[in-house]
């Protein structure tokens, strides 16, 4: 058994987590090998890898990042690339890939098992936005990043009778924010999946803080975007992948917020702090279960599938249904127990 492995797209605390375990488990209990590429699909075709093996990936259970890099290349957006992938298989020997990516990297592994090229799908980000599982590891420790600063906001925000607006990441779904919003005990949680009207969000403000002495937080997912026509919204950077650098709607809506109440604001932007560093113990567990869960698919032949978890049990789940779609939000649950707390 040689299995070719791959961390795709954006970095997600537990990535090591999953190496570590489909690693042990094709070794130990195939006696396989693993061979990883450097900087997801880039080293496929550029034949830039290391063999991985129990003692290379001794110690990397707790590291945050991935010792095998990544990059958001594509072979389906690089002339011959597709053609490179097969080389690959046919010089390494290899059965197939196993591909850890979100969204965009899953789409490309359900292509390419299409295309012929066997592939076996971990969800990664921390965005939780992959279908066909309820989580995905790296969320459960952006969400303790997140509401811990949101704990430290609460003291300050007080001290000075200001409303804090904290954006978190969540580029297409409001994930993230509705959890830390929640665990953070926000006056409110702006998510991409709702349009944003400000002149309700300064009405309930402007209410909560009159002829009181309070403090607000809003925590604000960075996709999220004011009701069209309501508000300019921000001009992004887009990158060599046609990815755009997200970043800074806070900003905009903290000034507009400002302007409506007089409210002092300040704004605080938790970037990639959110991605850095050590997995919680809940995404180091569900990584290993999904390490595992993908390897052991890949020595059953089951290519063509990702791993995901679905009431706590781990379920293999066709890659063509997770390709191109995106898990939101459930408003239902946003409506109820989120908006309760609206600057009450
Ligand atoms: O992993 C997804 C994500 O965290 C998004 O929420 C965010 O917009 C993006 O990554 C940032 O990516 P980059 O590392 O390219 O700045």
């Amino acid at each position: 058994m040689r299995i070719g492995v791959l961390t795709s797209g954006g970095d997600c605390p537990g990535l090591n987590a999953v190496l570590r375990a489909v690693v042990r488990l094709v070794e130990r209990e195939h006696g396989g090998t693993v061979i990883g590429f450097r900087d997801a699909w880039r080293g496929v075709m550029e034949d830039d890898w290391e063999v991985l093996d129990v003692s290379r990936c001794r110690g990397i259970l707790p590291r945050g990042g991935t010792i095998i890099g990544t990059s958001r290349v594509q072979p389906y957006a690089t002339d011959g690339g597709v053609d490179l992938v097969r080389a690959a298989v046919d010089r390494h020997r290899l059965d197939g890939f196993v591909v850890i990516g979100g969204e965009g990297s899953l789409s490309c592994a359900a292509d390419l098992q299409r295309d012929g090229v066997p592939c076996v799908g971990v969800p990664k980000t921390i965005d939780n936005d992959v279908v066909g599982t309820e989580r995905t590891f790296g969320f459960d420790t952006a969400v303790a990043i997140c509401s811990s600063a949101i704990d430290r906001l609460h003291s300050t925000a007080e001290s000075h009778d200001r409303v804090m607006f904290v954006e978190v990441m969540g580029r297409h779904v409001g994930h993230i924010a509705l959890h830390a919003g929640l665990a953070g005990g926000a006056t409110m949680t702006l998510i991409p999946e709702v349009p944003v009207d400000m002149e309700a969000v300064a009405g309930a403000i402007a209410r909560r803080h009159a002829g009181l002495s309070y403090a607000s937080i809003v925590v604000v997912a960075e996709g999220a975007q004011p009701v069209a026509g309501s508000l300019d919204g921000t001009e992004y950077e887009v990158d060599r992948f046609g990815h755009q650098r997200l970043g800074g709607i806070s900003q905009v809506l903290a000034a507009d917020l400002e302007r409506r109440t007089g409210i002092e604001t300040r704004v605080t932007i938790l970037g990639h702090v959110q991605r850095g560093g050590t997995p919680t113990a809940q995404d180091r567990v569900l990584a290993t279960r999904y390490g595992v869960a993908a390897a052991s698919a890949a020595a059953d032949g089951d290519w063509g599938v990702m791993v995901g978890l679905q009431s706590d049990r781990i379920v293999r789940v066709p890659l063509a249904e997770v390709a191109g779609r995106r898990k939101t939000v459930d408003l239902d649950l946003y409506e109820q127990v989120a908006r309760p707390f609206f600057a009450s």
